[in-house]
């Protein structure tokens, strides 16, 4: 394993890294971890897996930063790319132009879906999502933006009003007006709603925070013809699907049905170099609006040189590799095994859904998520429960797992799932009671408790 410089660190060291952390970032975020065990301070990390600073327990990712890592975690051949880059480049100066900037927006073209071929650069998801909404509203010249219950977009702005969660919204209200929500899958309750002064439907071909729910073909096909019926921009935001993760390269190829606009970030900079675009088509109304138009939507950190040039190494990874037909055959294997422990568990599982390497687990209750996330860790995998929906775990195992590792990850998940029956010997009966239920499903208790028992532990 290479080196990533924070490993084997001492007990003291560690408590002081915690302590610092609550002084000058968070203590409430420690504590958010800290109750599914996910307060764990990664050291050396590779291929599929990370080791723990301080007491060496490798853990499988199971979560890979909710799909930031599909080649991997420190991928040799983008360290490579971004090493010599080092040799003769930094960020460049913002909004010129540049050989390497060139170079990805052409390989990102050359993969794009349908006739996606132009392309604005940005720094974070939630840039170029705010990009992307602009662009729609800017070249409609229209106000109403919809976006679907539970959907998860960022915390900017313009992507926080898109934001299908309440609980991340209303402390900050009034948010941007014109965001209207409707049930996702839901193309009936879309065609009430949506009218000439619609800009765009906005939507996650796989819903990831809310829980992982697959739009169905005819579902995106009826979405499509709404959209060309009333001049309606369809925005997919493809950060957390794209770049193999569902077992196509792209989310949209499994129903062929190709947006106005795409947005990709997390994978594009290969876990690396934080990076995002836009992508859209080269129509009369958008490539207009952009020409009339062009500083609508800049930032420095979008284009850099140094992170065009990791994304292209990315790009050139993922399609050399044809990581996506891995995915599809592991995620088949994952997804049959997770079905089999659905069955033999059937009064814990509700449901097991998904497409190639992004895969959900429902629970029955909304409390076994924070539960579930606990046993997992102690039996060696890091996975996150959805943050738009945290009765669903969320599994992103690392695209480049084969028959071994989805076998071994399996077997931890049987291994902690008996473990959280012992758990459930004293909350199942409690949570028989609504009053009580409601008070563990709102997570405040479990936390408390496992943040006690991380305390032990730690002191051991
Ligand atoms: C589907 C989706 N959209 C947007 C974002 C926001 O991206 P970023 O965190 O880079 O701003 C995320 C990040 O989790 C995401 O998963």
């Amino acid at each position: 394993m290479q080196s990533a410089g924070t490993q084997n660190l001492s007990r003291k060291k560690e408590k002081e890294i915690f302590h610092l952390f609550g002084k000058h970032i968070s203590k409430g975020q420690i504590r958010y971890l800290s109750g599914g065990h996910l307060d764990i301070l990664e050291g050396e990390r590779n291929g599929i897996r990370f080791r723990e600073s301080r007491s060496g327990r490798t853990y499988i990712d199971g979560f890979s930063s909710a799909g930031c890592f599909n080649v991997g975690r420190r991928n040799p051949q983008v360290i490579e790319a971004l090493e010599n880059a080092l040799d003769d480049y930094d960020m460049g100066t913002y909004g010129m132009l540049s050989a390497p900037k060139i170079e990805l927006a052409k390989k990102i073209v050359s993969i794009a879906p349908g006739d996606l071929n132009r392309v604005l650069l940005c720094g974070t998801g939630a840039d170029a999502i705010e990009g992307a909404l602009k662009l729609a509203k800017g070249a409609t010249g229209r106000n109403e933006i919809f976006s679907m219950i539970k959907a998860y977009h960022g915390h900017s702005g313009m992507s926080l009003s898109a934001n299908g969660k309440d609980y991340y919204k209303e402390l900050f209200q009034p948010l941007m007006p014109g965001f209207r929500f409707a049930p996702f899958g839901d193309l009936n309750a879309i065609q009430q709603m949506v009218s000439e002064h619609t800009a765009a439907i906005i939507l996650e071909p796989i819903q990831g925070e809310g829980g992982i729910h697959v739009a169905t073909d005819e579902y995106l096909k009826g979405l499509r013809e709404v959209c060309d019926r009333y001049g309606i921009m369809l925005i997919f935001d493809e950060i957390q699907t794209g770049f193999g993760r569902t077992g196509k390269l792209w989310a949209s190829e499994h129903s062929g049905i190709v947006p106005d606009i795409m947005v990709i970030a997390k994978s594009f900079g290969g876990g690396l170099y934080p990076n995002a675009a836009v992508l859209y088509r080269d129509s009369r109304v958008l490539t207009g609006f952009v020409d009339q138009n062009p500083e609508f939507h800049s930032s420095l950190g979008g284009g850099s040189d140094l992170g065009c040039i990791v994304s292209s190494s990315v790009i050139d990874y993922i399609v050399d590799h044809k990581i996506w037909e891995n995915v599809e055959r592991m995620g088949a294997r994952f997804q049959e095994g997770l079905r089999h422990l659905g069955n033999e568990n059937s009064d814990i599982i509700w449901e097991v859904r998904g497409r190639g390497m992004m895969v959900g687990v429902e629970y029955k209750h909304e409390f076994m998520g924070i539960l579930m996330a606990e046993c997992l860790a102690t039996h060696g995998m890091f996975a996150a429960y959805s943050g738009n929906a945290p009765q669903v775990m969320r599994f992103q195992l690392p695209t480049a797992a084969n028959e071994k590792d989805i076998d071994e990850a399996l077997e931890i998940i049987r291994k902690a799932i008996k473990f959280m029956r012992l758990y459930l010997l004293l909350l199942s009966p409690l949570s028989t009671i609504p009053f009580i239920r409601e008070k563990l499903n709102k997570g405040d208790i479990l936390i408390t408790v496992n943040v006690w028992l991380r305390k032990l532990a730690f002191w051991n």
